[in-house]
């Protein structure tokens, strides 16, 4: 039942001092041949219902083991919508711990986000009713429940959901088959078969890291593709993992969009540092490849990000180069254009810390730990603002993330030091890396009760994660 997967972050109150999670041992990703073919998620409009349950999922074998979802097998629909459109989702909840849904990356009003204090008991349901009036992107839905987010989001808790505006069709990228979604999660798969999320208290510091790697719930998945562009819309759903996304024969590709939209221009990468909650859009060109050959996107190695998590290169999905195809797509020089924010005087810094022996959580904001009913910030409605997130004494990487907004990078000081090509855009989760100071500009359109926090899902469990309050 789903009783024993809710496991509470509540151990780390017994958490002993004098421990150094560069200690923790990181484990291996399992190597062997890419056969599954993908799963894709299947595709249903804003009027819906969804349901979180216990259903099953063929994982690394044929045979079906238990997980959870919002219908039948592991994760749940692509929501597609329209700029513009009117949203109404019925969730019921039939597991037997609460769950409710955020809808990461929607501007919508604070008593639809899934806030933490909004819970929908098991065996009730709640209506999302709200309209969609925000730029063309990759969101995505998840359960967020305050200390139990990890384990329902690993368990299979996650969706993607898509707005598409008239202003993007007007790009002609390409769509149908040749548009494929890939929700990259990292799962820890216990010896019966099931996504076994157990972290010890070490994990908890470094973050709990899986050694399958999936790609909409599908293990060692393949792609047959043609010699064309393909547009790849990734979401990094896992709990902790960061991936350094490149294609195997190093050939670069073009970063179109990120969390909250489409980028001013593309932008020619050979390689992405993508954290947790973070989304892509990417543009692949395969007429440069031969029908026969194989590609990979994988994860490369990577040292910026504290810990030992990126000392393995690994492949996430292997495309088989199927058939020749006549490419008439043209990328286009310009997309579409990013507004520049109005300037301001009004900056907030957030100190990130980790502090071994507290009692209440280790991860914190400004000293802090999440407190259910306490407005940290208060913000002006209307108001543009300045937030540092400052991790330049930290060891560890957080991927910080604000609701009720979207952002812009405005500066990197300090580790990468620059903006990099897929933050050039409309932003709601932000990689601080280690001994990184990273500013996020915004202007709070929405009011009412919100959090920020990092979404690290350990670190957010463990209560890094603060209110705020627009009004
Ligand atoms: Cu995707 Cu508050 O989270
Ligand atoms: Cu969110
Ligand atoms: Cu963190």
């Amino acid at each position: 039942g789903s009783a024993s997967l809710l496991t509470s972050a509540g151990v780390l109150s017994s958490c002993m001092s004098g421990m150094n999670h560069g200690d923790a041992v990181v484990p291996q990703v399992n190597t062997g041949l890419f056969i599954n073919p993908l799963k894709i998620p299947k595709t249903v409009s804003g009027n819906t219902s969804l349901v979180t349950q216990n259903t099953s999922e063929a994982l690394l074998s044929a045979s079906k083991v238990n997980v959870l979802g919002y219908g039948e097998g592991i994760l749940g629909p692509t929501i597609r919508v329209k700029k513009g459109d009117n949203v109404n989702i019925n969730l019921l909840n039939k597991l037997s711990d609460h769950s409710n849904i955020h809808w990461h990356g929607l501007k919508i009003p604070a008593d639809m986000d899934g806030h933490p204090d909004q819970m929908v008991m098991s065996n009730e349901s709640f209506n999302y009713k709200f309209s969609v009036n925000q730029q063309a992107g990759l969101n995505w839905y998840h359960p967020h429940v305050h200390k139990s987010t990890a384990v329902q989001v690993t368990q299979g808790l996650a969706g993607l959901f898509i707005v598409e505006s008239d202003e993007e069709k007007s790009l002609a990228l390409p769509s149908g088959e040749f548009e494929v979604p890939l929700i990259i999660q990292d799962k820890r798969i216990a010896s019966d078969g099931t996504i076994k999320y157990s972290p010890t208290m070490m994990e908890i510091m470094s973050g709990y890291l899986g050694e399958n790697i999936l790609v909409n719930g599908t293990h060692k998945p393949f792609l047959d593709v043609s010699t064309r562009f393909y547009r790849f819309r990734i979401l990094n759903g896992s709990s902790a993992r960061i991936y350094n996304l490149s294609l195997s024969n190093s050939a670069e590709f073009y970063v179109i969009g990120s969390d909250g939209g489409i980028l001013p221009q593309p932008e020619k990468v050979k390689n992405v540092i993508l954290g947790s909650g973070e989304r892509l859009d990417i543009l692949v060109d395969f007429s440069t490849m031969k029908v026969g050959e194989v590609v990979s996107l994988k994860s490369e190695t990577f040292f910026t990000m504290g810990n030992a998590q990126g000392n393995q290169p690994f492949d996430i999905l292997a495309f088989n180069i199927k058939r020749q195809e006549n490419n008439t797509f043209k990328l286009p020089s310009t997309l579409i254009p990013v507004p520049k924010l109005p300037s301001t005087s009004i900056k907030r810094v957030f100190t990130l810390k980790m502090d071994m022996m507290s009692s209440d959580g280790m991860h914190k904001i400004n000293g802090k730990v999440f407190k259910s009913g306490r407005i940290d910030e208060t913000v002006t409605l209307g108001s543009t603002e300045i937030w540092e997130f400052d991790n330049s004494t930290g060891d560890e990487a957080h991927p910080m993330h604000i609701h009720g907004v979207m952002f812009q990078v405005v500066a990197r000081m300090g580790g990468r030091n620059v903006i990099l090509p897929h933050e050039k855009g409309w932003k709601d989760t932000v990689l601080v890396a280690p001994g990184e100071k990273v500013q996020v500009a915004m202007t709070f359109e929405i009011s009412g009760k919100f959090v920020f926090h990092c979404h690290n899902l350990e670190h957010e469990d463990d209560g890094m994660m603060l209110n705020f309050e627009v009004k």
